[in-house]
């Protein structure tokens, strides 16, 4: 490798689509990011009671290169892969001028969005009405080159390069929050849509905390509970409303595509915590709710990327590429519950 080739450089053929999937984690203002060979992962947490990150494989992008440098010897590890932290609001901002080239963006008015997007079109040889596989819509290199150096941004148009370096920092040695895969209190699917329904109808009712509720199919008594189910309800100051979810239904799309519910459980969230996932639920098409042992709550979106370059080929036969956006939330402890007497945070029968 020749020595002044950057540490990372990757391309992507749509600013727009990382800025969709980004946005997914913004509830914070600064993000994590961690370079490795397979992929860019950002994470975003509030305090250590929730934390969420993105993983973008390097199938999303046109083009990934990462060059780690060589260990001092044949016996060492290779170095642990870069890792620094970035503003994320200057990252989102700088990819929404690169997206602005994109037809879907571009319609929106707005004086410098117009001039802007009318500047990068014409060199771009589209407009507003063309198909995102028309011409050069939203392409962006990145690079980076080691601690110390900025996350570069780089966008070109008929030979006019834009570049804007986001200032990168040392990170503090993030703990992530433990999730037990292997035990495992609840596991569900479910469309990502319908949870957001949920969260926004109990969001009226501006409650502090969420208790989730799950039980398995009781084959004992027809009266009592026959089909499992999950719940949802919040307590709030304008009262309170909960949303159930069941396992059967004459339809053929249930709601709840898998359930696997060992024992009753209930826990408790911060109601915050769950509305700053409401963008990833907005996103992406389904989701999959597992609480562990713990209580901790992991929500997985699967979200499907459109309009993105694949490398390495062969990606082709219809489907698209995915990315899965995450979100951990520990439950409340006793005496942090709003409102309930029975404020703690996780119970198993
Ligand atoms: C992050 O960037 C935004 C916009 O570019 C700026 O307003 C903000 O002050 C920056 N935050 C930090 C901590 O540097
Ligand atoms: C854009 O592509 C879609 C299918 O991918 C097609 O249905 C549509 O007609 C195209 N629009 C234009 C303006 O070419
Ligand atoms: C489940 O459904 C039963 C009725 O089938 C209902 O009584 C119960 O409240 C629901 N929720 C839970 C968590 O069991």
């Amino acid at each position: 490798m020749a020595s002044n080739a950057p540490l990372f450089s990757a391309v992507s053929s749509s600013a727009r689509q990382l800025l969709l999937l980004l946005r997914c984690i913004a509830f914070t203002k600064k993000a994590l990011v961690r370079i490795s060979a397979d992929g860019l992962r950002f994470s975003t947490e509030e305090g250590s009671t929730m934390e969420s990150f993105i993983f973008l494989e390097k199938a999303l992008f046109t083009s990934y290169t990462y060059n780690p440098p060589p260990p001092p010897s044949s016996q060492d590890d290779p170095p642990a892969p870069p890792t620094f932290e970035i503003n994320l609001t200057s990252l989102l901002e700088t990819l929404n001028i690169f997206s602005l080239s994109d037809p879907n963006s571009a319609k929106r008015p707005g004086g410098y969005d117009d001039f802007a997007a009318h500047r990068l079109n014409r060199h771009a040889g589209i407009n507003a009405f063309s198909n995102r596989t028309l011409g050069v819509t939203g392409v962006c290199t990145f690079s980076y080159d080691g601690p110390g150096t900025p996350l570069s941004i780089h966008m070109s148009e008929a030979g006019v390069t834009t570049t804007c370096d986001l200032t990168t920092y040392e990170a503090d040695n993030a703990e992530e929050i433990p999730f037990h895969r292997d035990d495992l209190a609840l596991k569900t699917i479910m469309r990502a849509s319908s949870l957001l329904d949920a969260i926004t109808e109990l969001s009226s009712m501006t409650p502090a905390s969420i208790a989730i509720h799950a039980s398995p199919t009781s084959s004992s008594s027809s009266r009592g509970n026959p089909n499992a189910n999950l719940s949802l309800s919040a307590t709030g100051a304008l009262g309170s409303a909960t949303v159930d979810f069941t396992t059967s239904t004459s339809s053929d799309t249930p709601v709840l595509e898998t359930f696997h519910c060992a024992g009753r459980i209930r826990s408790n969230y911060r109601f915050a915590a769950l509305k700053a996932a409401q963008r990833a639920m907005a996103a992406a098409t389904k989701v999959s709710v597992r609480v562990d042992g713990e209580g901790v709550l992991s929500l997985q979106f699967l979200v499907e990327v459109e309009g993105v370059g694949s490398m390495g080929g062969g990606g082709g036969g219809g489907a698209l590429p995915v990315a899965f956006v995450d979100f951990r939330v520990v439950p409340l402890v006793e005496g942090e519950g709003e409102g309930e007497g029975e404020g703690s945070g996780t119970e198993r029968e």
